[in-house]
C-alpha cells in the first residue's frame, strides 16, 4: 500500500458513516454542510424518502451511494453510524427509536418530536449506561460565535462579567403565507405539533433557556388570527426562571418586517441579536452598564474558537467530532426536554389560561401527552 492508499484507509475507517431519512429541503441543508467539513469526517452512506423521485433526486445531487425504499431495509443494508432524520416532526419519534433500536444513533430535526412523551420514549431507547446509540437534536443557532460568548460568559454566574440575568426577549417575528400551509402535514396538532411556537421559535427559546437555564412558571396566550390553519399563528408568553429573572415570548408568523431578536439584560450589560434564520458576530450588540465597560473586553476575549455564523455545520462539526471521540453528541435530551417542556407550557397555559409550572406537565398528564392537552382538534 502506498502511503496515499494508507491515509485514504485511515479516512474511510474513522469517518462516521451516515444516512438519510427523508431528502427534502433540510436534508439539503444537512448534505451541503456536511460536504463543507474536513475529508474524512462523515461519508453518507445511504437515504431513504417516501417519495421516491426526491429520493434519486437527492442521491444524485449528493452522490449518495445506496438508496432504500423503506427505513428497515437501509438500518439492515446500511448499517449506518448515524442517522440523520429531516422527515415532517409527526414521524419523527417512530424512526428515531427505529434507528436507535437497529444501533444507529440520531440527529433529530426540529422539533424533535410532537410531545414531551414522544421525547421521553426516544431518550429512553438510547444505549445503556449513557452509552451510544445517542440521540441529538438539530438546534443550530447555539453553535454561532456570539451565542458561544454569552453562554461562556452567563456560565460564570452572578460574580461573572456580566453580573445575574434580570430580563430577556425572546422574539420570533416571521412571516408565512397561506400558501406556505397548503403543504399537508403543516399546521396539524398531529402532524406538525404546533404552530410557530413549536416550528419556528423552537430555536430561539433554546437558545434563551441555554442562557438562563430552567423556567419555573409561565403564563401565555395563543391565537389563530389570520391564517387558516389548526394551530396557533401567533403565541405570546411571560416566563419566570429559576433564577428569578423574566422572560417575554414572542411566536409569530404573521409578521411582515420578519426578525428574530434576543435580548438579555444582565446587571452588567446588556446583550442582543438581531437576525432572521442565521446570525453572526457583526449581529450582536453588547451595551455595557455603566462602570462595566470590561464586559467588552471579556466578550471579546471569551474563549470562543471562531466567530462562525450559526447554522447546520457549526453543530455538524461537533456532533461527529463527539461520535468519532464516542462521546455524547450535542444538542442531548435534557436540553432538547426543557425547551419542549416551555412549549408544552406555553400550550398549557394559553389553552386553560392559568399560569403553568413544570410540575403541571408530569407523566400522565394532558399536555405531557401531547401538545394541544390530549383533545382532537
Ligand atoms: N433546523 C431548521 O432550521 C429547520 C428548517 C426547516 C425545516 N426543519 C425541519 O426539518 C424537517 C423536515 O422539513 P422540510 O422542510 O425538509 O420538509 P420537506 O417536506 O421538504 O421534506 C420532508 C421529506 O420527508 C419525506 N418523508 C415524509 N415522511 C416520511 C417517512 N415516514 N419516511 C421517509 N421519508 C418521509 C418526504 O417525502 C419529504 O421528502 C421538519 O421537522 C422541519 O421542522 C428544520
Amino acid at each position: 500500500m502506498t502511503a496515499r492508499q494508507t491515509e485514504t484507509a485511515r479516512v474511510k475507517t474513522s469517518a462516521v458513516s451516515v444516512a438519510f431519512a427523508g431528502t427534502g429541503a433540510i436534508a439539503g441543508i444537512h448534505a451541503r454542510a456536511l460536504s463543507s467539513l474536513p475529508a474524512g469526517t462523515a461519508a453518507i452512506v445511504a437515504a431513504t424518502d417516501a417519495e421516491p423521485a426526491r429520493l434519486a433526486t437527492f442521491a444524485q445531487a449528493h452522490a449518495v451511494p445506496a438508496t432504500y425504499a423503506t427505513l428497515a431495509r437501509l438500518l439492515a443494508g446500511a448499517r449506518p453510524g448515524l442517522v440523520h432524520v429531516c422527515t415532517p416532526p409527526g414521524t419523527h419519534h417512530a424512526i428515531a427509536l427505529a434507528c436507535l433500536r437497529a444501533g444507529a444513533s440520531v440527529l433529530v430535526e426540529k422539533p424533535p418530536a410532537i410531545s414531551v412523551r414522544e421525547l421521553d420514549e426516544i431518550t429512553a431507547a438510547q444505549g445503556p449506561d449513557g452509552g451510544p446509540p445517542w440521540f441529538a437534536a438539530v438546534f443550530q443557532h447555539r453553535f454561532g460565535g456570539g451565542h458561544r460568548r454569552l453562554a461562556a460568559l452567563a456560565r460564570q454566574g452572578a460574580d461573572g462579567p456580566l453580573g445575574r440575568p434580570l430580563l430577556a426577549l425572546c422574539h420570533t417575528t416571521w412571516f408565512r403565507d397561506q400558501a406556505y400551509f397548503d403543504v399537508p402535514w403543516r399546521g396539524r396538532w398531529e402532524t406538525e405539533g404546533g404552530g410557530p411556537t413549536m416550528g419556528h421559535g423552537i430555536h430561539q427559546m433554546d437558545m434563551l433557556l441555554d442562557i438562563l437555564g430552567d423556567w419555573t412558571r409561565v403564563s401565555a396566550v395563543a391565537a389563530t388570527l389570520a391564517r387558516r390553519t389548526r394551530t396557533e399563528d401567533v403565541s405570546l408568553a411571560h416566563v419566570t426562571f429559576a433564577s428569578g429573572a423574566f422572560a417575554s415570548v414572542v411566536n409569530s408568523v404573521l409578521s411582515p418586517r420578519e426578525e428574530s431578536y434576543l435580548r438579555f439584560d444582565f446587571e452588567h450589560a446588556s446583550v442582543e441579536v438581531t437576525h432572521l434564520y442565521g446570525h453572526a458576530d457583526a449581529d450582536w450588540r453588547v451595551t455595557p452598564a455603566p462602570g462595566h465597560d470590561d464586559v467588552r473586553v471579556a466578550w471579546r476575549e471569551a474563549g470562543v474558537p471562531d466567530d462562525a455564523r450559526s447554522g447546520h455545520a457549526g453543530q455538524l462539526r461537533e456532533v461527529l467530532a463527539a461520535l468519532r471521540g464516542h462521546a455524547r453528541p450535542p444538542v442531548g435530551p435534557a436540553d432538547a426536554r426543557r425547551t419542549m417542556t416551555l412549549i408544552a407550557g406555553i400550550y398549557a397555559s394559553a389553552f386553560t389560561g392559568r399560569p403553568v409550572i413544570p410540575a403541571d406537565l408530569a407523566p400522565g398528564t394532558p399536555f405531557y401527552e401531547s401538545m394541544y392537552g390530549g383533545a382532537r382538534r
